[in-house]
């Protein structure tokens, strides 16, 4: 085989598809023929997969098809040769009710795609929301060789002379249009000019969050999680990925020696500091479960205590888009200000440390990428809450909510789904008052199904005609990441299980406290006892098919709603095909 001892590779695994003399391999190798190849393209070389998630309905992933010839050419550099491989797209914008019914799909679709085919490394390409996890979850069960390529956010969004922010700013307007301010004209104009290049969402949303969790673990090219979509210098981060995973396939640079506690810790610090999307919470446990790293909600909450936010970039920040972070330094000049509680000794997929890739990098605009003497917010964005209503757990944004609820006591106005609250808010003779704490349940991993992005609810009509842009709001759905407001998300146990949620009723008092990090509703524990007796569980929601699987396996959002059957320690890993 032609092989480079010096390399360090004594065996490609792909060689058990292609080097042996028997009737097996000669099909194997008579149907790569058939594709047009010789043996000299293929024999002997690192076979690298491309893992692309382009489809024509994920509207951020409409530059993969080009991409994945720069990471072709960037392999065939290195003496690999590549292979692209379609996989599902699990795009944000279109997928009903929520594309997290779809995550573990493309998990499992990940590692089985990974382990079936002759495979030495692979090329992740994803970015809009739940791709990232999806991917990387599957691929660090399945264990060879790989590194992410971030598909990078878009442009800044533009109209009439104003800057718009994915999300963020759909909200906001679509509040001004329910108060009777914004015209038809003016509506089409920021329908149009929202999300005007390819890429991911450009505010500090899922996409960028996990992205810059991936980035921050070591699996990306050390920065490649902020170069925006649209940027030549997108298309070089490509290339060299291509370059970069053959070597790594010779250096047997597998996940499981760069994804260790304290890149997780890293990930966690770094996305505190960016003012990451709430959604981070669910996925990064996720992923650090698959990696065999126990990581828990109380750790994530001990971090964002301890971790100033410094990116000011919308939602959290006030000003900024993903854009000018790119512009300002971007992730790595972030992560440069965290040096003193990041781990630098971490392997990355550079086979560098942490610390290495962090050399040089250099903050152009400290409003931007503040300094930690003058944070955004002086602690991380995320705080995680217990209590008699969450005893598993909950999450609030408090950097992105009004100071005024941080404790807070109101009366509950409770709804079981989501088209009876629609209805209601819609009435603008809803009694309700802005004590009020808007509920919803019914929306969590079972109840939504899939935990839907439904978690900020809509202010009442009746609020937002009086002036009213904000209000305590509970769910055990998520919300998105470019989402903002005194929401309350991912109360566990859901209440669809028979979770507190599921007791609480309209007028109950609810308290929150985000200082002592407490949600409680006010209500005896003997009241609680005989509504637990008197309470049925719903019918479920599938009978059959992909969703009845789900249902039947999804775990909790403090567990990160992995499939049970799919955790480290389940049961013994599939060992490599051998026949
Ligand atoms: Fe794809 Fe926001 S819709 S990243
Ligand atoms: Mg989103």
């Amino acid at each position: 085989m032609a092989q480079d001892p010096t390399k360090g590779s004594t065996k490609l695994r792909s060689d058990r598809w292609f080097a042996p003399d028997d009737l097996r391999s000669f099909g194997h190798r008579s149907r790569m023929m058939q594709l047009g190849y010789s043996e000299e393209d293929f024999r002997g070389k690192p076979i690298i997969g491309i893992l692309n998630t382009w489809s024509e309905m994920n509207s951020c992933h409409g530059h993969f098809r080009e991409r994945a010839q720069d990471v072709k050419r960037g392999v065939a550099q290195a003496g690999g040769f590549a292979v692209e491989m379609p996989s599902l797209s699990v795009d944000e914008s279109f997928t009903k009710p929520t594309s997290m019914l779809y995550r573990n799909m493309l998990a499992m679709e990940t590692e089985e795609m990974i382990r079936s085919h002759p495979f030495d490394g692979v090329v992740l390409m994803g970015g809009c929301d739940k791709t990232t996890p999806g991917l990387v979850m599957g691929a660090i069960t399945a264990g060879i060789p790989m590194i992410y390529l971030p598909a990078g956010p878009m442009l800044r969004g533009h109209y009439a002379g104003r800057i718009l922010g994915s999300g963020s700013d759909a909200w906001k307007y679509w509040d001004e249009r329910r108060a009777g301010n914004i015209s038809d004209e003016e509506w089409l104009g920021i329908q149009g000019g929202i999300a005007r290049s390819v890429g991911t969402c450009m505010t500090m949303g899922t996409a960028s969050t996990m992205t810059a969790i991936t980035d921050a673990m070591g699996l990306t090219l050390p920065g490649a999680s902020s170069i925006p979509a649209a940027d030549a210098g997108h298309q070089r981060m490509s290339s060299a990925c291509g370059r970069r995973i053959v070597e790594m396939v010779h250096e047997e640079l597998t996940p499981d020696r760069i994804i260790t506690d304290a890149a997780v810790r890293n990930a966690a610090v770094t996305a505190m500091a960016t003012g990451c999307s709430t959604n981070a919470v669910v996925h990064l446990i996720a992923m650090a479960r698959r990696a065999g790293v126990e990581f828990t909600l109380d750790d994530l909450d001990a971090l964002g205590r301890t971790t100033p936010l410094i990116a000011n970039v919308r939602p959290s920040g006030k000003d900024y888009l993903m854009e000018d972070f790119f512009y300002a330094g971007g992730l790595r000049a972030l992560m440069k200000q965290l040096e003193e509680r990041l781990d630098l000794s971490c392997l990355t997929v550079t086979g560098k440390s942490l610390g290495e890739n962090l050399e040089g990098a250099v903050v152009y605009n400290d409003d931007v990428i503040r300094p930690l003497s003058n944070p955004v917010y002086h602690e991380g964005s995320l705080a995680l809450l217990r209590g008699n209503l969450c005893p598993d757990g909950a999450v609030i944004k408090p950097a992105a909510c009004d100071p005024k609820y941080y404790v807070h006591e109101g009366p509950a106005l409770v709804f079981d789904s989501y088209p009876e609250m629609k209805a209601a808010i819609d009435d603008e003779t809803l009694e309700v008052t802005p004590d009020h704490v808007l509920v919803l349940r019914n929306a969590g991993p079972q109840g939504g199904p899939g935990m839907p992005e439904w978690g900020m609810l809509p202010i009442p009509k009746a609020l937002i005609k009086q002036g009213h842009r904000d209000m305590l709001r509970i769910s055990d759905a998520r919300m998105s990441g470019t989402s903002y407001g005194a929401c309350v998300l991912h109360v566990a146990p859901e209440s669809y299980v028979g979770g507190p949620l599921a007791l609480l009723k309209t007028g109950d008092i609810v308290r929150l406290d985000v200082p002592a990090r407490r949600l409680d509703m006010l209500v005896s524990e003997e009241e609680l006892e005989a509504r637990r007796a008197a309470w049925t569980p719903p019918e479920p929601r599938f009978q059959r098919g992909y969703g009845w699987m789900f249902s039947k396996h999804v775990l909790q959002a403090d567990k990160g709603c992995d499939f049970d059957f799919l955790e480290r320690g389940f049961g013994p890993a599939a060992g490599e095909p051998d026949i």
